[in-house]
């Protein structure tokens, strides 16, 4: 119960200006007002059963969509070409992967723990119409198998980039990752781009996003 109330704190903290990494990270309290809106027992309850329905566990990371001249920076970055096989791995709303799609034609897999992700994911696939490219299924990025990925996206947090480089350092030789906002510790990367952007609450702030070509140089 106490996590299921962090994303709304977390978003909350961003609103006012907090950094993303406190606000990205699923067990750090954001402080806020909360205790005035400690909700009843029985909305404990029904929210605690509502989790157990959508979630075998809670996500490494709360949700926070990449606003959408970030994405496009992403892309850019990474050379994405129509031949190439993108994979976000925490899709969020599939965005990344929507706009892979309708930009270059190329085909898309997403992952997310979260089915309120998934169901978001199908719904956005669906409205753009390119269910024939992007396949979103619900499912723990670290569970993955990235070997036909030749290019990675990423919006998590540095340490769960880091637990992702035994499966990422797997990729085909010249395979791309791109990470908004940040770094994998002993990867040095390629390149990095900062840039403007609002958010989906209309704050501006300074976003980075950070490329390795695999194998990337050490650091
Ligand atoms: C910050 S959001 C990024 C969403 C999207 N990639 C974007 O850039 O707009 C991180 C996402 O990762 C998902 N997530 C967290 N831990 C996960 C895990 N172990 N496996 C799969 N998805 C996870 C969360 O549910 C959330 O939707």
């Amino acid at each position: 119960m106490y996590r299921s109330r962090i994303l709304p704190l977390a978003l909350l903290g961003l609103a006012l200006g907090m950094s993303p990494l406190q606000d990205l990270r699923s067990d750090q309290p954001v402080p806020t007002q909360a205790s005035k809106d400690e909700p009843k027992a029985q909305d404990k309850k029904d929210q605690k059963a509502d989790d157990k329905e959508t979630q075998d566990r809670e996500p490494d990371v709360v949700y926070w969509p990449t606003p959408q001249n970030v994405v496009d920076k992403m892309l850019e970055l990474a050379e994405v070409k129509k031949n190439d096989v993108v994979y976000d791995l925490g899709c969020g709303d599939a965005r990344i992967l929507v706009t892979a799609a309708k930009k270059f034609g190329c085909k898309g897999f997403g992952w997310d723990i979260n089915p309120v992700r998934v169901k978001e994911s199908l719904e956005n696939v669906k409205t753009n119409k390119v269910e024939d490219l992007v396949t979103v299924k619900k499912g723990d990025i670290f569970t993955l198998d990235l070997k036909d990925a030749n290019v990675v996206t990423l919006y998590l947090l540095p340490e769960l980039n880091v637990r992702l480089m035994p499966q990422l350092e797997k990729l085909k030789p010249g395979s791309r990752i791109v990470s908004h906002d940040f770094d994998m510790k002993g990867a040095k990367p390629k390149q990095t781009v900062t840039l403007k952007a609002k958010n989906h609450m209309g704050v501006e702030g300074e976003h980075k996003v950070y490329l390795w070509v695999v194998p990337w140089e050490k650091e």
